[in-house]
């Protein structure tokens, strides 16, 4: 059994930059986890924890339940893959692929039953005489896995594989690797910057800010229930839109539009906000959550709210349709705001003075026009409210949001303790505001 644990893992190098803050995360075997985050939040330097490159400052790391903290690379028997550059130009596919096993000075005929078989898996069979240069980019990823394959590690460790591919590869790739994974089943942690990559390539995702593990859970679970404005700006594209809100008496009121507010939010809100009378709320509405109402079947648009508004621009892609339309009052007034959104990546075209715009994606069929009034529709089912203050989702509930797990949660297997949910307590702290216990809405 190969299951990585890792139980309050800091680090802290030498000139007193905390890399990687008190992380907790359960990695069964088997499990393909992707730890994600914006650059600089610590994700290579919890790899290289987790492979031996680098010291653990606190907490335990075990793998298959042994206390590896102060074993050395080799004695981990863990296999870090690396980007294509990593092969032997001067050595054939056959020795790139059996290079660690000669170094292991491992039998010759075991080698090249070894080779042999991560050849005919990887379909590289035909290209085992051929040097490197002579091999597309995907076969040469593919050699590179070769050569992690044939050790027969407990686990496979990726940092950001193909980012210096183009996008076309990069897709190819992605494929490919999530293949190879299920194929082998080995347990796999892969790091990556790249939202869509952390959606489409993971069992579950963990999402890593400034060192602090922020939740942790399958894609479902992180796109429906985040728990934090951080992850919920941070997961789906385009981003989450957020406006400024206002509670009062069961109502909420957003810059475009008034709404009754649903039932089960109203409870979920008014129990969180100890029972205030009026509430300031960051209001997260997804692009495909809002729709043309002239497309919204009749029995449908009572769940949401119906309004007019002029649209800026439309891009329409054939499949896609995303509308830009501007809204009076800005969510980014807020410090912690505009600071998330620097840290998101997210173009300020989206907010200039008092006014923001959002983006809706529509049906393509729609036929709004750039410049035009158009009646506009909102699903309210769908919203999230977050805690100004601390960014914490005030519709966050506790190993929720993924309907191919519920009832049935994986998450209870890891012991609960960051299945589903999150797995620090500080995970939403907004703008450095102190924020002990923020995010913890539920026991
Ligand atoms: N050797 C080092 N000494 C001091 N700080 C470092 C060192 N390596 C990385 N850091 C810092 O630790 C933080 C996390 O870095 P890193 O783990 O490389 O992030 P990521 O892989 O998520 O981009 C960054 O602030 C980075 O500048
Ligand atoms: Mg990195």
């Amino acid at each position: 059994m190969s299951e990585i644990t890792l139980r309050g893992i800091s680090k802290r190098y030498a000139d007193g930059t905390t890399a990687v803050d008190n992380v907790d995360l359960d990695i069964q075997d088997g499990e393909f986890v992707i730890l994600v985050g914006p650059s600089g939040c610590g994700k290579s330097t919890l790899l290289r924890m987790i492979v031996g490159l680098e010291d653990i400052s606190e907490g335990d790391l075990s793998i298959g339940g042994n206390r590896v903290n102060t074993l050395g690379p080799k004695d981990r028997n863990l296999a870090m893959v690396f980007q294509n550059y990593a092969l032997y130009p001067h050595l054939s596919v056959r020795e790139n692929i059996a290079f660690p096993l000669r170094l292991a000075k491992m039998e010759p005929g075991e080698i090249d039953q070894r080779v042999g078989e991560a050849a005919r898996v990887l379909e590289l069979g035909e290209f085992l005489d051929r040097k490197p240069a002579a091999l597309s980019g995907g076969q040469r990823q593919r050699v590179a896995m070769g050569r992690a394959i044939v050790r027969e590690p407990a686990a496979f460790l990726f940092d950001e594989p193909l980012s210096n591919l183009d996008a076309k590869l990069r897709v190819q790739m992605r494929t490919e690797i999530a293949r190879l994974q299920k194929r082998y089943g080995t347990t796999t942690v892969y790091v990556t910057h790249d939202q869509t990559e952390a959606m489409t390539l993971g069992d579950r995702v963990a999402v890593l800010r400034k060192g602090i593990m922020q939740q942790v859970g399958s894609p479902r679970e992180l796109y429906n229930n985040p728990i934090n404005l951080f992850v919920a700006g941070f997961i789906g594209s385009p981003s989450m839109n957020f406006l400024p809100g206002q509670i009062r008496g069961g109502k909420l009121t957003l810059p475009m539009a008034e709404l009754d507010l649903p039932e089960e939010f109203r409870e979920r809100v008014g129990a969180n906000a100890g029972g205030r009378e009026e509430q300031s709320v960051i209001v997260g509405v997804r692009p495909e959550h809002f729709e043309d109402a002239s497309m919204v079947s009749k029995d449908v648009l009572g769940s949401g709210v119906t309004f007019r508004s002029r649209i800026d621009v439309i891009e329409w892609m054939g499949s896609e349709l995303y509308a830009y339309i501007p809204v009076q009052g800005s969510a980014r007034h807020n410090q912690g705001m505009a600071e998330l959104a620097r840290e998101l990546d997210q173009e300020d075209v989206r907010s200039e003075g008092d006014e923001s715009q959002i983006v809706a994606r529509l049906d393509p069929a729609s036929r709004v026009r750039e410049g035009e009034e158009s009646e506009l529709w909102l699903d309210a089912r769908r919203l999230h409210l977050f805690e100004p203050e601390t960014g914490a989702s005030l519709t966050y509930r506790e190993g929720a949001g993924d309907p191919t797990t519920e009832g049935a949660h994986p998450g209870a297997s890891h012991g609960g303790s960051n299945g589903g949910g999150t797995a620090g307590g500080r995970g939403g702290e907004l703008g450095g505001a102190g924020g002990a216990g923020a995010v913890r809405r539920d026991a």
